[in-house]
């Protein structure tokens, strides 16, 4: 299989778990994350390897805010680091970077860094990396919802043209076709708040493994897996 393309587009993943990895080894928690930017490396190189165009990596949600300020600048350090050591890499293997969320919410040195490497890898076209941050979706179907509304007061649009196509142009993704496979790690069941919209009839599956321990192989597995599914979206 390892050679063979699948006709998967767009990959969607929670990873989660670098906590309990680090703890499970009595490792301060920044350690998990380290480790879970390793997987991040593999699971893009699988990527690539099977032809996938779309990956969206849900890295930091609205809700993460909310955890110890030491936490939240051990991720956004981590971030920072990670765009600026990657870009070369990138543009080596045609990955052109996105990202999707409230993106002006991040520190000042983590925007600059992001817009650099979204910038100089904008030619790319082998696979779309999406990076989710400061991403929630409740947030973005609000937002798109508000836009919309200020765009039928100064009628721009009238409210019968609002249909589910129109909707999903206002919406983060509005140049990126939904995820077809959704795949959280650590054995949590719930979306907690990752594109509610463009979900809606993605393949979801649960991996009992800690991020940082999330394999290749577990990523062909369950891609050889989705290959088998049959996806009705309603029909018989
Ligand atoms: C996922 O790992 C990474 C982020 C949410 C940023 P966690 O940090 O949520 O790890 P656990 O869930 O505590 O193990
Ligand atoms: C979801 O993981 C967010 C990311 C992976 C970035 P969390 O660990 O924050 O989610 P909950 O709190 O378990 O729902
Ligand atoms: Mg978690």
């Amino acid at each position: 299989m390892t050679k063979e393309k699948t006709k998967l587009k767009h990959v969607a993943i929670i990873m989660d778990g670098n906590g309990r990895w680090a703890k499970k080894r009595n490792l301060p928690r920044l350690m998990g994350h380290r480790a879970g930017v390793k997987t991040v490396r593999k699971i893009i190189e699988v990527s690539l390897e099977l032809g996938v165009k779309y990956l969206t990596l849900y890295t930091f949600s609205t809700e993460n805010w909310r955890r110890p300020r030491k936490e939240v600048s051990i991720l956004m350090n981590l971030l920072k680091e990670y765009l600026i050591k990657e870009l070369k890499q990138f543009n080596k293997e045609g990955i052109r970077l996105l990202a999707i969320g409230q993106l002006e919410r991040l520190p000042q040195s983590v925007k600059e860094a992001l817009y650099k490497t979204i910038n100089e890898t904008k030619d790319n076209s082998k696979l779309n990396l999406i990076l989710a941050l400061s991403y929630g979706g409740r947030n973005e179907i609000t937002e798109a919802s508000r836009k919309i509304a200020e765009d039928v007061k100064t009628n721009r649009i009238q409210p019968e043209q609002v249909t589910k196509e129109l909707f999903s142009k206002y919406l983060y993704t509005h140049n990126i076709p939904d995820p077809d496979l959704l795949i959280r790690t650590s054995n949590e069941l719930r979306l907690s708040n990752f594109l509610l919209w463009q979900l809606s009839y993605a393949e979801l599956y649960f991996s009992h493994k800690l991020w940082p321990d999330f394999t290749k192989k577990d990523f062909k597995i369950i891609v050889e897996d989705y290959n088998k599914r049959e996806r009705r979206f309603g029909n018989i």
